[in-house]
């Protein structure tokens, strides 16, 4: 009775602060589907790009990008062909060291560098107790994906701001908490400067210029994609773009001049973003430092 009494006190305490809102598998959800966009890359498309609903998760894009060849995984709760019989903590270790458990099918091999481990190492403890909750909840699907093929180790380019790490007090401030959305975000992984296979994410942080070839199965002749700039730069970047077309591009996939924006930009997912994630997400971009 008394336990009970406490429990519910407990619950109105919370209410009141507003934080029973979300459980951790609604926090998981919001993040896995809408900042973090893992179905971009691990949940199947058809052969006019557009994502097949009841097969989300199941195994994705085909990534032949020297040194590797890497197919997105299928990460359903199916026990033989996705991850329903790792722990927590193999799940866990996958997304913020990017290694295999020490069980199972290749044991220990470490996973390919486009699995964005060096981004998401800067998960907060609860926000990833809260992806691995969430991802418990995807039905399983039997879908067996091709193996990997690694033609040297596996590298991935340390990211400062996850390097550096984030903490809970650092959410209270819009622009720390735009830090950390763009951090497990990986939008840096596409628009910073990139040669010879290694990201600069220190001199060429947001400065855009790498070139992505056409989707797999895009009409023949289909230009390959290069990325946009989106430092702070009034003309070479999105320094003089307003706050809502900077949002607008994000949650639409349209530019300022009209123009759609190419995958593998994921503004389907980002269009999910709650008004006050995009606020500091854009507070944060303004403090890109500019480059031509
Ligand atoms: C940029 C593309 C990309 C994004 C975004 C991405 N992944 Fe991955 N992920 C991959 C690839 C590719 C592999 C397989 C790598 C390999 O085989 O070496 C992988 C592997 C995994 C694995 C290992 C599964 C296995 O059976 O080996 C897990 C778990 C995983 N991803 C979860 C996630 C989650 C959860 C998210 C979102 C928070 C996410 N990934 C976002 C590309 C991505
Ligand atoms: C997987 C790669 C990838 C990721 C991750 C990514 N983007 Fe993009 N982004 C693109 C591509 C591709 C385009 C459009 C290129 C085109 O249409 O020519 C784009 C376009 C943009 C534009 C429009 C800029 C312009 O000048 O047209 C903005 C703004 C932008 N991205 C911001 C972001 C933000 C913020 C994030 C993270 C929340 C992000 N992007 C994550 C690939 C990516």
């Amino acid at each position: 009775m008394l336990r009970t009494g406490i429990v519910a006190a407990a619950m109105l305490l919370a209410a009141s602060n507003g934080a029973t809102a979300e459980t951790p598998v609604e926090r998981g959800a919001y993040l896995v589907n809408s900042i973090m966009a893992c179905g971009n890359c691990h949940s199947p498309r058809d052969a006019g790009g557009r994502l097949i609903s009841d097969k989300a998760f199941s195994g994705g894009l085909t990534f032949n990008t020297p040194p590797f060849i890497a197919t997105a995984a299928n990460i359903t709760q199916d026990i033989e062909t996705g991850i329903g019989s790792w722990s927590d903590a193999e799940i866990k270790r996958a997304l913020v060291e990017g290694m295999r458990p020490d069980h199972g099918h290749l044991a220990s091999v470490p996973l390919a560098a486009i699995m964005p481990a060096n981004f998401y190492k800067a998960l907060l403890p609860d926000d990833l107790d809260a992806v691995v909750a969430y991802l418990r909840t995807v039905k399983a699907i039997r879908n067996q994906v091709a193996d990997p093929v690694y033609k040297a180790p596996v590298r991935r380019d340390p990211y400062p701001d996850a390097d550096a790490g984030f903490n809970k007090a650092d959410l209270a401030n819009p622009l720390k908490r735009g830090a950390y959305l763009v951090t497990i975000g990986h939008c840096m992984e596409c628009h910073s400067a990139w040669s010879r296979g290694v990201s600069d994410f220190r001199g060429g942080l947001g400065g855009g210029g790498r070139v992505f070839p056409p989707r797999d199965g895009s009409p023949e002749g289909t230009p390959p994609t290069i990325i946009p700039n989106i430092t702070a730069h009034p003309t070479a970047g999105i320094g003089s773009w307003t706050d809502a077309e900077i949002v607008h591009a994000v949650t639409h996939g349209v530019a300022r001049d009209g123009r759609p924006l190419k995958p593998p930009m994921a503004y389907g997912y980002y269009a999910s973003l709650t008004s006050s994630d995009l606020a500091d997400i854009v507070a944060y971009l303004r403090t890109v430092p500019a480059l031509p």
